[in-house]
């Protein structure tokens, strides 16, 4: 059954209160000790994945359903791409703009494409994906 923006808000706000939930899929999945999935993505995977895009400088990663943008945020902190996140889930947005911020990827958020779509954007240090 699908879920709704709504049940998934629910479910990325208790997911901050759960850093133990984020350690263990970085176990069990061998992923960067600071990534977080939701995913069943495993590090040797992403390694693939990376390898197979090769994006490197103007190029630009569309992450779509992309949560709290784990995995996009990992291959623009690698390859200096840029990368556009799209979810329907304000929360998980908002926690991928954050985590931008941490990783010193600049970000910007915006409501777009309507009533249930945010899409935050980012690409390497210093600069801001322009509008
Ligand atoms: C299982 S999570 C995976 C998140 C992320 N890709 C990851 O690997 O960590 C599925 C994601 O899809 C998003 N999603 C589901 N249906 C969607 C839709 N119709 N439009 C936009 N996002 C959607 C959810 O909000 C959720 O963040």
């Amino acid at each position: 059954m699908a879920r709704t923006a709504g049940e998934f808000d629910s479910w990325y706000a208790e997911r901050t209160g759960s850093p133990v939930a984020d350690e263990l899929v970085r176990r069990v999945l061998r992923l960067p000790s600071d990534l977080q999935s939701t995913s069943l993505l495993g590090g040797a995977g992403l390694d693939e994945v990376v390898t197979a895009l090769d994006l490197q400088g103007e190029r630009v990663l569309v992450n779509l359903a992309c949560g709290r943008g784990g995995y996009g945020l990992e291959i623009a902190r690698r390859r200096g791409c840029r990368v556009v996140g799209i979810d329907f889930s304000e929360v998980a947005i908002e926690q991928a703009r954050r985590r931008a911020r941490e990783l010193r990827l600049a970000s910007g958020c915006r409501r777009d494409c309507g009533r249930w779509i945010w899409a935050g954007s980012c690409r390497g240090p210093g600069s801001w994906m322009s509008r």
